[in-house]
């Protein structure tokens, strides 16, 4: 019988290549550039940590083995995870159909390939299949990639669909599974023929380490990544590697947590009159409630809260005691900050109006804090 997810993170070092010889209960960290060709005598040879690495390989068969992809490629940060797959698929005078809710980073990256390898970007609200079928038909598009949920929007997009879509049209499908993460979400089994995720969030789960993956789904695409991310450099070091690694068995743990908290003060804050609107899945206010929990596992701890006045939004951001302002989410610290002021101030004001954010829209990442603690900081901030 096939072990379940959470045993199968529980017991992470199982993914090593080869087995310990001293049954070492974490595995080991190899921190070396290079490798005696002379003195392996295993059926896989290491030369070069750039290329591969036995450390690295734990995590990148782990995740292959629970996104049933292919391979992966674990990077150096989560946007070179993006970048990664950019630079696989995408050639010069490319199209690209992206979901206009996107990270930040992400949307600053495609300015990028804009500028430099004319790639031509289309954004579209991909809950509007119309117009997603429309685009598709008449331009060439080779890569359709989104988020689900979106991030600030919290939009829950229809993966299976959209990669029944993608496909009709001869386009790849990527989905940045970074906000769910494979514990809540598989994207490759809805379809998607890459999942990539910042590892920096939810997986490594305590604010310590920068890093990303990126897996395929078929064997082609994932010799493709892994041949990109030595020539370009992208892949991963193995101290950081280590760092990832020990928040991954308690995954399951904290993502409950961590929804079972922003819930709570999700459901306070929709009944608050400083409080024009709450954006969360996990809410029945939430326009896509039922597909979030059709397509999700658990629902992760991150919503947006439309405050009356931008001077309201302000005060309780500089208040609050137990929510930093500080970007990022996943963290076991609770977290609060103005989208258009940090994570997503690479958009203009009519670009994040566009996907419904204000400058009074605060972004909460819920941490793992005593419930009561958060609600009475809350409480305090905005008096
Ligand atoms: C959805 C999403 N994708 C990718 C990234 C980039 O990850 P990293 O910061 O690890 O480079 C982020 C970072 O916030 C993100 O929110």
């Amino acid at each position: 019988m096939k072990n379940h997810l959470e045993t199968k993170l529980a017991h992470i070092q199982d993914f090593a290549t080869r087995k310990d010889p001293y049954g070492a209960s974490h595995f080991p960290i190899y921190n070396t550039g290079t490798f005696d060709l002379k003195k392996q005598d295993g059926e896989k040879v290491y030369d070069y940590t750039r290329s591969d690495n036995p450390t690295r390989e734990v995590l990148e068969n782990l995740f292959t083995n629970v996104e049933n992809g292919a391979g992966c490629v674990c990077t150096h940060t989560g946007i070179a995870s993006v970048a990664l797959l950019f630079e696989t698929v995408l050639k010069a005078n490319a199209h690209v159909l992206v979901e206009a809710d996107c990270y930040g980073g992400t949307f600053r990256l495609l300015k990028i390939f804009k500028e430099k390898y004319n790639v031509t970007v289309h954004f579209a609200d991909f809950l509007d299949f119309d117009n997603l079928e429309n685009i598709l038909k008449n331009n060439p598009i080779d890569l359709v990639l989104c988020e689900s949920p979106t991030n600030p929007g919290l939009k829950i997009i229809d993966l299976k669909e959209v990669a029944t879509l993608s496909h009709k049209y001869d386009a790849l499908f990527a989905v940045d599974n970074s906000l769910a993460t494979f514990i809540s979400q598989r994207p490759l089994d809805l379809g998607a023929d890459f999942s990539l995720f910042s590892t920096t969030k939810y997986i490594s789960g305590h604010g310590g380490v920068i890093a990303g993956a990126i897996v395929a789904k078929t064997q082609k695409n994932a010799d493709e990544i892994h041949y990109y991310a030595n020539a370009n450099g992208r892949s991963q070091n193995p101290m950081d590697v280590f760092l990832i690694s020990l928040g991954i068995p308690t995954l399951k743990v904290r993502m409950k947590e961590h929804g079972k908290n922003a819930l709570e003060i999700a459901t306070f804050l929709e009944k608050q009159d400083y409080i024009s609107k709450v954006t969360y899945p996990a809410l029945k206010s939430h326009a896509q409630f039922e597909l979030a929990h059709q397509q999700m596992d658990y629902i992760p701890g991150l919503f947006t809260a439309d405050f009356t006045s931008v001077e309201l939004a302000e005060k309780f951001i500089e208040n609050a005691k137990l929510f930093g302002e500080k970007c990022s989410f996943g963290s076991p610290d609770s977290r609060a900050e103005i989208p258009a002021k940090i994570s997503h101030a690479t958009f203009s004001v009519e670009e994040l109006a566009a996907i419904g954010i204000t400058s009074s829209t605060v972004r909460f990442s819920i941490g793992l804090e005593n419930i009561e603690d958060l609600l009475r900081d809350i409480r305090e901030a905005v008096k």
